[in-house]
């Protein structure tokens, strides 16, 4: 271990929630693509290195038209990623130079900061392995087969998960490597934290994330990340 800390950017879904023509991570948000601004946080970021995992067809694109026309000096590395997230994520983590600590970054949330990344950075240092995330504010619901209310959790124990998810790099690298062993059950897999808790013995600690931290998934979500990106 060499204490340094690299981060992956991910880059490389269809957007299909979305329903535009281009993939979300390239729609224009105040005059730059969307992924941008993540890339932004993270080169003002204590970060040492990023890894863009982008679609196969975009690489070329990423590397002269973000990484090299902004001029993102952290970016060592734009890799093709795979058909589901965890695939991108295991690209990326092939790309890496050796380091300490890793985040992993949906590059669909271009309003985190440079606050969130040091928290993920300093739970990761702690824990090994900590998730951004905020307590809910809607009450949630179970529902059963027939879409009926069948039970309603304690809202004080739940938590909405966003990313940076920040973990020791040789946990995170083994855990991805068990859950793509063959014959694994892949299902259900949609964050990395969820990736530690069912192949390691590793407890992932909640650090707080922000609420303006959004996903941008379906278009109403341009709107809110446009109004969150302008605020002073
Ligand atoms: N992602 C990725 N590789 C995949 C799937 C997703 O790199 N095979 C990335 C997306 O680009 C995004 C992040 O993971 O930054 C979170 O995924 P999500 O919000 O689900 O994005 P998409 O998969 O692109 O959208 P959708 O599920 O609506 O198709
Ligand atoms: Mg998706």
């Amino acid at each position: 271990m060499d204490g340094k800390t690299a981060a992956i950017v991910l880059a490389a879904g269809k957007g299909k929630r979305m329903e535009s023509g281009i993939s979300k991570q390239f729609m224009e948000l105040e005059g730059r693509p969307l992924i941008f601004y993540a890339l932004d946080a993270f080169e003002k970021s204590p970060v040492d290195e990023v890894v863009l995992v982008t679609g196969a067809g975009d690489v070329a694109y990423c590397r002269e038209e973000i990484v090299r026309r902004y001029g993102f000096s952290k970016v060592t590395a734009v890799v093709e990623g795979g058909k589901e997230r965890y695939h991108s994520v295991y690209a990326g983590l092939k790309a890496l130079r050796p380091c300490s600590y890793v985040l992993i970054h949906d590059g669909a949330r271009p309003c985190v900061t440079v606050d969130v990344i040091g928290r993920a950075i300093a739970g990761a240092a702690e824990y090994g392995a900590c998730v951004a995330a905020m307590p809910v504010k809607d009450t949630i619901k179970i529902a059963d087969e027939e879409g009926f209310a069948a039970q309603t959790p304690d809202r004080s124990l739940l938590w909405q998960v966003q990313t940076p998810q920040a973990f020791e790099y040789r946990l995170i690298l083994e855990a991805y490597e068990k859950l793509l062993a063959p014959g694994q059950d892949q299902q259900g897999v949609t964050d990395d934290a969820c990736v530690v808790e069912t192949m390691t013995d590793r407890r992932v600690k909640l650090v707080r994330g922000d609420y303006a931290n959004i996903k941008v998934t379906t278009p109403e979500d341009m709107a809110l990340a446009k109004a969150l990106l302008s605020r002073s």
